[in-house]
């Protein structure tokens, strides 16, 4: 049984919304946290943990629904984190003033804080077995923190001084971007209590879509519109950012987003000859890269 996206991802809306606040004890932080959680995002991360667990043939119980969300608790904090002044210094996110645009660059990175640390509260408050919550824990630090999208990010900024080969660029963003979404695949084996070589190509299927992802987030700052972005277009090249169109040309750039996609592809066949199970939720994932 498989659940249309639109309806896990409303799931995850609704969580979001009614859960937030409860756990938030100063009103300013909460206005704060949730003016950029609430603003609309695609919710892809938590929805991809959401069909990996159903295509394992898993169930979603509210306590999978607590730890999937958590993910883009966590993802919201590095939005908010990567605009300030300090970072991108950007004034548009989900089609919004920025956080710090709205409340103060001081205010904004406590939301961030504050995000990011209940990520961790909500991936450990909840009834799934301790091994599990223990297994989410680490893997979410390993991706989140100095090893993955935080390392990701400090390239990113270094790189704006440099210029980087395409596997040092490859690198940047698997880190930045890649290790969270491939996170967010490895958190429904985890959750489904898989087997280490069904995780290690999920994990390679998040890792490989994470990659696709960020090239594409690449091309269409050159090629899209902040209409359709919710974000400022046209920004990496005036900031000097390593990106894959800036080193390879926007043609160079596609070639290199079909063969992340070509290889995800072939994680997503391998995961149906070892499961015996169908992965075509994981279609309507790479339908998004047009
Ligand atoms: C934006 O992520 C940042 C990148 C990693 C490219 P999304 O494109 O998932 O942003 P939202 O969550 O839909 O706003
Ligand atoms: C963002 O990369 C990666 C994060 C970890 C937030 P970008 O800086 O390219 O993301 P956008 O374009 O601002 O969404
Ligand atoms: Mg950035
Ligand atoms: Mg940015
Ligand atoms: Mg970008």
């Amino acid at each position: 049984m498989s659940t249309p996206l639109p309806i896990l991802k409303e799931r995850i809306e609704d969580y979001l919304s009614q859960s937030l606040a409860t756990d938030v004890d100063q009103a300013t932080l909460k206005n704060s946290m949730t003016y950029s959680l609430m603003a609309g995002g695609k919710r892809l991360r938590p929805v991809l943990t959401l069909a990996t667990i159903e295509m394992l043939g898993g169930t979603i119980n509210d306590d999978m629904l607590r730890a999937a969300s958590a993910l883009e608790l966590l993802h919201t904090y590095s939005l908010i984190h990567d605009d300030l002044p300090a970072m991108d210094n950007d004034d548009l996110r989900r089609g919004k003033p920025t956080n710090h645009r709205k409340f103060g660059a001081g205010i904004a990175t406590l939301a961030g804080d504050g995000l990011l640390t209940l990520a961790f509260q909500w991936v450990t408050d909840n009834h799934l077995p301790t091994d599990i919550r223990s297994q989410l824990t680490l893997e979410l630090a390993k991706a989140a923190g100095p090893s993955g999208m935080v390392a990701g990010q400090a390239r990113d900024i270094e790189g704006e001084h440099q210029h980087l080969s395409l596997n040092q660029l490859r690198y940047l963003h698997r880190q930045k971007t890649g290790a969270l979404i491939r996170y967010a695949v490895l958190a429904g084996g985890i959750m489904m209590n898989q087997s280490t070589e069904v995780k290690q190509e999920l994990a390679a299927f998040g890792e490989n879509y994470g990659l696709a992802f960020q090239i594409y987030d690449d091309l269409m700052d050159v090629l899209s519109t902040a209409e359709e972005m919710g974000k400022a277009v046209h920004k990496d090249a005036g900031e000097q950012k390593n990106t894959y169109p800036g080193l390879l040309g926007v043609d160079g750039a596609k070639e290199q987003l079909q063969v992340a996609l070509t290889a995800a592809r072939q994680n997503q066949q391998n995961l149906e000859k070892l499961t015996g199970k169908s992965f075509t939720s994981y279609d309507d994932f790479l339908a998004y890269f047009k």
